[in-house]
């Protein structure tokens, strides 16, 4: 099974057999290119998917050993996110398994990032709490089973990434500043500047982070340009605060004791150490994909391509992208075909 990931600034391909054991994946970033103008440009995104797609494909049937003729079928993001770098991919992914005659797929883009663990060895079984953070979404999703998923909790305003990313580019940090706030927070106090916990004191499962943000370009504009380590370190540990109190709350709610954490945002060390420590606490234990499948990849495209097409579930010849799609619009895999156009979403 190919997968193909195309939804914003990066380009990936893997291919995995059908019940998503992977076997090769390939990635092209477009990283430098947006960072000459502090973030994403659509266009210049779209069309640098278009130049790398071939080239990419190549690479993992090669790498793999497999001839195009052996492919079973092909998956591509569908959404969310950019629409025209999501046509990209939607439009060689269908159009290559029509050409080669094999089922194709639309993957919902946080599908993927929610599905990421599995491709790890001793990978959680089924029910668990999933903690999905990345540069478009917090949500808190209590996962029953493929395509079963029940939405606990979200992001009110910003999304963490959003969060990390804005509050890095105040401070000087180039885009994407998430991982680069990390590394300079790695030389501050996080105890140094007091910020605040948005939501803790209430109940439920919901996030905010646009008051955070705004409290820390307040305390930047106070400190005119001093302590920056200092507010970096600040900044991540009120976000990491956060993160862990909702997502322990999740397993409190449920009476699960398996967490999943992906996302761009779970690559974040932090995170991941406090977490351990918390959630190991309640008896319960935590699983992250590896570091390079925590951002946007192909191989967590191949795995859900991999699932549902072998569970029967198929989208037909239309070519339509969603580049917004809630993740409570997915449904477990069904045997009948898809037909983007008969949802009722914009083109
Ligand atoms: O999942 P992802 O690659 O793309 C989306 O689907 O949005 O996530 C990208 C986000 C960016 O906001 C980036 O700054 C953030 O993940 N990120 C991090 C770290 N590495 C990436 N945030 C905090 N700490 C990190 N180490
Ligand atoms: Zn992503």
């Amino acid at each position: 099974m190919l997968g193909i990931e195309s939804s914003c600034d990066e380009t990936g391909l893997a291919l995995c057999t059908p019940d998503g054991q992977l076997l090769a994946h390939a990635l092209h970033s477009q990283i430098d290119v947006h960072a000459l103008y502090g973030g994403v440009v659509p266009e210049i995104a779209s069309r640098d998917h278009v130049r790398r797609l071939v080239p990419l494909l190549r690479q993992v049937l090669e790498e793999a050993g497999v001839a195009p003729e052996q492919l079973g079928g092909v998956g591509y993001t569908a959404g969310p996110g950019l629409a025209g770098a999501l046509l990209t991919g939607a439009t060689f992914g269908r159009s290559y398994a029509a050409s080669l005659g094999i089922p194709a797929l639309d993957v919902h883009h946080m599908e993927g990032h929610l599905l990421s663990p599995l491709l790890e060895p001793d990978p959680p079984d089924f029910p668990f709490v999933c903690l999905l953070v990345s540069g478009g979404h917090t949500q808190l999703v209590e996962v029953e089973a493929l395509g079963t998923y029940n939405m606990l909790g979200g992001s009110i305003d910003d999304a963490a990434g959003e969060a990390f990313d804005k509050t890095a580019k105040m401070l000087g940090l180039s885009y994407p500043g998430g991982a680069a706030l990390a590394r300079l927070a790695l030389e501050g106090d996080p105890e140094a500047i007091s910020l605040p916990r948005p939501l803790l004191d209430r109940p439920g499962l919901d996030f905010s982070f646009s008051g955070l943000k705004t409290a820390a370009i307040t305390r930047w504009r106070e400190l005119e340009g001093a302590q920056r380590e200092d507010l970096a370190a600040s900044f991540q540990a009120a976000v990491v605060d956060v993160l862990v109190a909702r997502a322990c709350r999740a397993l409190d709610v449920t009476g699960l004791s398996r967490l999943v954490v992906a996302g761009g945002v779970s690559a974040n060390l932090r995170l991941r150490t406090q977490l351990e420590t918390e959630v190991t606490s309640r008896r319960a234990r935590v699983w992250y994909p590896r570091l390079e499948f925590c951002t946007d990849n192909g191989a967590m495209i191949a795995l859900v391509a991999a699932l549902r097409l072998s569970a029967g579930e198929r989208t037909d010849l239309s070519i339509s992208v969603r580049p917004r799609w809630p993740v409570s619009d997915l449904q477990p895999p069904s045997r009948k075909t898809r037909n983007p156009l008969m949802q009722n979403h914009a083109p």
